[in-house]
Order: C-alpha cells, then structure tokens, then sequence
C-alpha cells in the first residue's frame, strides 16, 4: 500500500469574513465543512492500508466504500480550496489574462457570467470554469456533487459552490441572489495568478 502525509487544512484568509453579502456565520459553518473533508481524507487514507485487498467487491466491500468516499473527500477539499481562496476580491470584469480567456472562448464577460450563472442553477453542488487542455479552451462545467462530474485534463479557475450550504443562511432558497453575491466577492488577481502559475496559453 502507498505512503500517505497527512494534510491540513489551509488557514482561511481573513478577508473572507468580511465579503459583500456572504455572512461572516456562513463562512465560518463552510469552512469548517472544508475542514470536515480534510479530516475525512486523512481518516481514509490511514484505514486503507488495513483493509483486505482480496475481499474487493463492486456490489459492496470496505476496500469500495472507502475508495468511492475518498473521491467525495478530495473533491470536496479541492473544490473548497479554490472556492475561499478566489474569494475576497472586488468582483467586476475579468481582466488580464482570464479576461481574455473568457472574451475569447465566450464572446464576452457578460456571456460567460451568463452562462456560469445558468450552470449554477442547473448544478445541485457545483458550477466550475475550467481550461480544457485538449480543446484548448475554458468551459464553464457543472457538478451536482463534490466528486461528480470530473472532466480529465481540465484545470479549475473559478469554482461557484452552490450547495444550500454556501449561501440558505443569507439568501435562504434564493440561489440566484446569492450567485450575484458570489461574482461581486471575486478576486481576478487570484485566478490570473493560477492562469499564470498553470502556464494556460493565452493567445
Ligand atoms: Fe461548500
């Protein structure tokens, strides 16, 4: 069985605490859902090397419950991750170098707000903007769970978490209000940072 390290979680930055219209209660409960996935993720990664290989079965096994829970753990640190660390920004357009990503692969910011908006209302967890390095192009990809649906070879650079979770508090049943919410706390320098960091090619 492979080595594992555990993990943990990463220090929320503080200006989470204090966007436009997400309360500091909302995510202070979020975060420490994100912290729930760490510990989970640890917690499965230290009985795996324990559990009988040989007794692996599709119908139920204990090797398969942890293997399926495993993804839910790590999508729902992954997802988390990005969600609060491109939060605590100013909103408004894209700019630089996701700015023309998207007026190039959407026609336009207001297109592709548009369209996320859409995929957030259509997704029961997730909506994600994410480069394809086949098509060489961002699609805005929806997610209806933490490990649902992952598309290879596609990089994450704005995650919209639209679980009842991220926003019943403030805007109670009123998703869309709090995906206005959302888009106006964004930080473009973040996701300009990973477009950068992840070498996207822009031109
Ligand atoms: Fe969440």
């Amino acid at each position: 069985m492979t080595n594992f390290v555990e993990i943990r979680p990463r220090e929320l930055k503080p200006a989470l605490l204090e966007l436009d219209g997400i309360s500091r209660t909302t995510i202070e409960a979020h975060y420490r859902l994100y912290q729930g996935y760490v510990t989970k993720r640890n917690e499965i990664l230290g009985r795996l090397p324990d559990v009988d290989l040989g007794a692996a079965n599709q119908v139920y096994s204990e090797f398969r419950a942890l293997k399926v829970d495993l993804t839910f753990a790590v999508g729902g640190i992954k997802n988390h991750e990005i969600y609060f660390e491109h939060l605590g920004g100013e909103g408004g357009d894209p700019d630089a170098a996701i700015g023309a990503l998207i007026e190039r692969d959407f026609g336009s910011a207001d297109a592709w707000r548009a369209d996320l908006r859409a995929t957030g209302m259509a997704a029961r967890g997730w909506a994600w903007t994410a480069y394809d390095w086949d098509e060489a192009r961002l699609f805005n990809y929806v997610g209806d769970a933490q490990n649902t649906f992952p598309v290879w070879n596609a990089t994450p650079l704005v995650a919209l978490d639209v679980y009842e979770h991220a926003y019943f508090l403030d805007y109670q049943t009123d998703r869309s209000a709090y995906i206005e919410a959302f888009l106006k706390n964004l930080d473009w320098g973040v996701v300009n940072h990973w477009v950068g960091a992840y070498r996207v090619p822009v031109d």
